[in-house]
């Protein structure tokens, strides 16, 4: 056991560490492979962390690394206090947490509580329980509907497309809102609750500084289990949820996140923020009072496309949700469930001139900012052939939706052909294209001209200029297709023009652009920092 007082004492120096803070999302199986298996493991991440100190982050988030079948690549769960031998165990992850702090880097862990994988324990015992008994009320179990029950209970399809409903051999129903290997949890059940408290602790006791908490907005079903309106059918893993949908938001789910801050406030410096599909905002900001989440994954910006006056909205509505909360936005353009953005924005050089302005965009905005692996690199998404797709979502849609592999490929870190450095083995879990020595992490280190030195310079300039000081923005006055912010404390200036024709700079001093500036001009497609 790890010496816990000693790890408190560390864990206070400040302990709202996390107000403006730079998160990385390290999607374990895609970072780096250290023992040649093709997939990424916790050594490899450890192996790795000087490289994240020269990019200039402050935290990790380390997407599951948890014993699983791997069904959602770790998102279903057999048990939240191991680590699964593919990844290593939990030796590797205190001496990667010890050498994260010794980078200067917090780690924060996904904590996926919605549903287990069926392979959990108590998913079999509830299978091996007859229906109404205390192993089957750990989950959803109900009667189905129709004269033998062959219908299921209610109308709620999978985030993953099809029912909801899996039938067992006993004729009863389970519960599943993503692949049927994930059935969900029974919130209503104490001891569902006392467990997530053991876990906590687990990972709280071994030094870890905080949670991401998937589908923070599910966990609590509604009594009844009501119909769904067939027109909220929100499906695809991130899918907002509209309002009228009762597989989500339900009132008693903010139990479960007081239980967790209640348990994060004995372990001061640790932080929690949720994965929220919310649009509305008061509903949204309902997650982050004072007993509840710290911090909330605000989407907006990358459900947004490269538009100005859609970014703007997507901005100051961030900010708005927000405001007078004892929290602070968080700006995301990436993850592992979404196309890259690269490829989102556009195709080639113009994907990536718009993903480059877009950084500066972000990186320009006050709060928390979360990086995921491989932005940074500016990757694209992958073309990937049917045989190589291992998203569940890619079966479960019939082969209609092809899944979120795109955006999962391993990281190419250094050499001329894949796996580039990212492992010893020809065969990744993902396969690597040929084409990327122009994008690993050794091609673009030296190149002043590469994403990786945007990234680097702009992380840089927003720690350390006083210029990004202050909460509140105020908006300038600029050409159709344009638009341009000033922090309101520090004075920094933020341009970004998405017109097709080149307009005037905001006066000021250049900090930093996204692309070359023509004279006093701004392009197209380009962001612009001034002071
Ligand atoms: C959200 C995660 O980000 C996604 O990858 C996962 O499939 C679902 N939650 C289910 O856990």
């Amino acid at each position: 056991m790890r010496r816990t007082a000693d790890i408190r004492q560390w864990a206070t120096d400040d302990v709202m560490w996390w107000r403006d803070c730079v998160f990385y999302q390290v999607y374990v199986r895609s970072f780096a492979d250290s023992n040649g298996d093709g997939v990424g493991d916790l050594p490899g991440i450890r192996s790795r962390l000087g490289y994240l100190q020269l990019l200039g982050v402050d935290a990790l988030w380390l997407t599951p690394f948890y014993r699983s079948p791997m069904v959602d690549h770790g998102y279903d769960v057999a048990d939240p206090r191991d680590v699964d031998p593919v990844f290593g165990d939990l030796e590797d992850f205190d001496a990667l947490v010890d050498d994260a702090h010794a980078h200067g880097l917090k780690v924060t862990i996904d904590l996926v509580q919605n549903h287990t994988s069926s392979a959990h324990r108590w998913f079999t015992e509830a299978l091996q329980a007859p229906p109404g008994s205390p192993e089957r009320d750990r989950y959803v179990f109900r009667d189905g509907r129709g004269v033998d029950g062959s219908d299921p209970p209610n109308n709620w399809t999978s985030m993953f497309g099809g029912s909801a409903w899996t039938r067992v051999a006993d004729g009863q129903w389970y519960l599943h809102l993503f692949a049927p290997e994930q059935p969900d949890l029974n919130w209503a059940n104490t001891e569902v609750h006392a467990d997530l408290e053991r876990t906590l602790r687990f990972w709280l006791d071994r030094g870890v500084d905080g949670f991401r908490i998937d589908v923070a907005h599910g966990m609590a079903k509604p009594s009844g289990l009501p119909d769904m309106p067939p027109e909220a059918a929100a499906t695809g893993a991130l899918a907002v949820p509209d309002i009228d949908d009762p597989r989500f938001d339900n009132d008693g789910v903010h139990d479960v996140h007081r239980m967790v801050r209640k348990v994060l406030d004995e372990y001061p410096g640790r932080v929690a923020v949720g994965e929220i599909w919310v649009l509305d905002d008061e509903r949204f900001a309902r997650y982050l009072r004072p007993d509840e989440l710290h911090l909330g994954f605000n989407f907006r910006l990358v459900t947004t496309d490269f538009d100005a006056a859609a970014l703007r909205e997507a901005i100051e509505r961030s900010l708005h949700t927000v405001a007078g909360l004892n929290t602070q936005p968080t700006w995301t353009l990436a993850n592992h469930d979404v196309w890259r953005q690269v490829s989102r924005y556009d195709d080639g050089w113009r994907g990536v001139a718009r993903a480059r302005a877009m950084a500066l965009v972000e990186l320009a905005l006050p709060g928390v900012i979360y990086l995921y692996n491989g932005e940074e690199l500016g990757l694209p998404n992958v073309e990937l052939p049917d045989s190589a797709l291992r998203d569940p979502v890619w079966e479960r849609s019939g082969h209609t939706e092809r899944g979120r592999d795109g955006a999962r490929v391993p990281l190419p870190w250094e050499g001329h052909r894949a796996p580039f450095g990212f492992s010893d083995a020809e065969d990744t879990w993902l396969p690597m294209p040929d084409d990327w020595a122009a994008l690993t992490v050794e091609a673009q280190l030296e190149d002043p001209g590469s994403v990786l030195s945007l990234y680097r310079r702009g992380l840089d300039l927003r720690k350390t200029r006083t210029e990004f000081s202050g909460d509140e923005l105020e908006w300038y006055g600029a050409p159709p297709g344009c638009f341009a912010f000033r922090r309101k404390g520090g004075g920094l200036i933020c341009a970004l023009n998405i017109s097709n024709v080149p307009v005037p700079l905001p006066p000021g001093e250049v900090l930093l652009s996204s692309g070359p500036l023509e004279d006093d001009r701004l392009p197209e497609d380009t962001a612009v920092w001034l002071v």
